[in-house]
């Protein structure tokens, strides 16, 4: 006998309560599983082994309590948190996914999936040309990488000469948004919380940055955006949306990603500056990156692989070793000790 232990939900966590924990509101569950003895059919055509998983703050919006309407549902009690995987087939009733083929799903913080047949479109089968390490395909091809894509190119629009600013600047989605600009004629500057990684910001040719955890923001802004800011890459909101808002230009863009310092901020921020969107003519837009993937997969998979392949896209990862650190991995990316994109692997290779 072995085991399909898992990460479930076992407590909803509204906005106002804080930080989830550990074994209130979500934890490790043992499971006997019993491998052999699982079959394939056509109600279950796949049964999938998880070796790298995504860890993603925006599972956080997923743990509160249904009222709360979101773009995604509300988990359900018990529920194994689903996450981006890359798994290997270990069983398989379907002439496409070959056992021992990879595959990327939303299989998420378990040891083995059982795929039913309602899902099987979402599987995907990986293409690897350039024989990319596995862990890429939720790592520097993954999601987080798509929204820096989509974010920066097709909604930020941005020009060569321009500034753009990014905020939580090297974590998984910010370190790709600099180096794609950097790449696109841009004047890249970045934030973040630690001296480690804003090293890191230096290394990846970020050309200011500094550590709002050191300096604040409305002071640093006019310092390193000596022409203000034409672009804004927003993962974070609260008071740095507020001091963009100041140091913006006309006609400035705000990729509006995400506002991760709000979303366990039992006192949310009340912006200030917000008419500044008026007098400046500032396009604020919001996007969720799996809305907007379909219409921009195919040259994302022929620009991106080949960029990581050169070594022209640099990628730091933060990877947590086995299921049942996962947990420690999740609070680590909300409370800003990730340095780089965090994942797990659960298994071998
Ligand atoms: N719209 C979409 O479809 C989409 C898709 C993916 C991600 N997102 C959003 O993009 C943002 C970045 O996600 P990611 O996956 O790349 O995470 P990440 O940057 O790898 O990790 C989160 C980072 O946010 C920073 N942070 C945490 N708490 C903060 C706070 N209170 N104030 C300021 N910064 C804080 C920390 O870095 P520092 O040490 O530098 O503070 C932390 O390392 C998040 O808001 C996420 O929800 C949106």
């Amino acid at each position: 006998m072995s085991s399909n232990n898992a990460i479930v939900l076992k407590k909803y966590i509204d906005p106002t309560e804080g930080y989830p924990k550990i074994g209130e509101h979500f934890g490790l569950e043992e499971r006997p599983f019993n491998l052999e003895a699982t079959k394939v059919d056509e109600e279950h055509p796949l049964l999938l082994r998880n070796i790298y998983t995504s860890i993603d703050p925006y599972i956080r919006i997923r743990m509160q309590n249904p009222k709360y309407k979101s773009y995604l549902p509300s988990l359900g009690i018990n529920q194994v948190i689903p996450n981006l995987t890359l798994a290997e087939v270990v069983k398989s009733a379907v002439p496409e996914h070959k056992t021992g083929s990879h595959v990327i799903f939303m299989s998420g913080w378990e040891e083995y999936t059982l795929v039913p047949k309602q899902a099987m479109g979402m599987v995907q089968s990986v293409n690897n040309p350039y024989n990319l390490p596995l862990m890429t395909f939720v790592g520097a091809l993954g999601m987080p990488s798509q929204t820096a894509y989509i974010g920066l190119k097709h909604i930020g629009q941005p020009k060569a000469g321009e500034t753009i600013y990014v905020s939580a600047a090297s974590g998984a989605v910010g370190q790709v948004v600099g180096q794609l600009a950097k790449a696109m004629g841009l004047y890249v500057v970045g934030s973040a919380g630690s001296d480690e990684k804003i090293a890191h910001l230096k290394e990846i040719g970020y050309d200011a940055v500094f550590n709002y955890k050191k300096e604040s923001v409305h002071e640093a802004l006019p310092r390193v955006c000596p022409k203000g800011i034409d672009i804004y890459f927003e993962n974070v909101g609260g008071e740095t949306l507020d001091a963009v808002l100041l140091n913006a230009n006309f006609h400035a863009r705000i990729i509006f990603c995400g506002c991760i310092s709000q979303y366990n901020n039992p006192n949310p921020y009340g912006l200030k500056n917000y008419s500044q969107i008026l007098t400046k003519s500032i396009k604020v837009e919001g996007f969720i990156v799996m809305n907007l993937m379909p219409l921009y997969q195919e040259e994302y998979f022929r620009e991106m692989p080949k960029l990581i392949a050169e070594g022209k896209l640099k990628y730091k990862y933060d990877v947590y070793m086995g299921l049942g650190s996962i947990p420690e991995g999740f609070l680590a990316v909300l409370q800003g000790n990730n340095f780089g994109k965090a994942l797990s692997k659960i298994a071998d290779e």
